[in-house]
């Protein structure tokens, strides 16, 4: 079984998977991760260099690779849902997937400046509401479970996604 961490930026997928994984004694894995290592380069240069659809095409190979490679904990970068055909990947039942909610102050605190992350440029409060508004249905539309984050510590964010599963 693949457990699939959903969500937006700062909702802390990375640090909750890692540490289901070491719970587990399972790999943990990352697509923002697989993509720098396929790519050669960081997610922000990719999209500096060539482009958000140019990033959007090495992520979902990504996925697909991982979705079909890895057993345990996979992080998706937060805009890896906004493709159908990760959505229907994500859709088979070998898959359990969890959509860390969060809210958007919370949200703001965790990424800071937003280094890093490129869709963040410029205001990021008002990039993460608008980003929140977007993606908020389709992360509930793929997911098995939700879990609130907000105010809670990534290690009981991963206390109540192994109970829950
Ligand atoms: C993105 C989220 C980032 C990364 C890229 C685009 C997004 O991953 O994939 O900067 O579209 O929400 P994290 O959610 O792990 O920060």
């Amino acid at each position: 079984m693949t457990l699939v961490l959903v969500g937006p930026m700062g909702a802390g997928k990375t640090t909750v998977a890692t540490l289901l994984a070491q719970a587990a004694g399972q790999r943990v894995r990352d697509t923002d991760a697989d993509v720098e290592a396929a790519a050669g380069r960081s997610v922000s240069d990719i999209f500096v260099d060539s482009g958000e659809q140019a990033f959007r095409a090495l992520e979902r190979e990504a996925v697909a690779a991982a979705l079909a490679e890895h057993e345990g904990p996979l992080s998706l970068g937060g805009g890896a849902v906004l493709d159908p055909a990760t959505r229907e990947l994500l859709a088979g039942e070998q898959h359990t997937v969890v959509f860390l909610r969060v809210g958007l102050s919370e949200a703001v605190k965790r990424v800071g400046l937003g280094v890093g992350r490129p869709l963040l440029l410029g205001n990021v409060r008002a990039r993460i509401k608008a980003l929140l508004d977007e993606r908020t249905p389709v992360y509930e539309s793929v997911a098995d479970l939700v879990v609130d984050t907000d105010g809670r510590t990534p290690d009981e964010v991963a206390a109540e996604i192994r109970k829950a599963l």
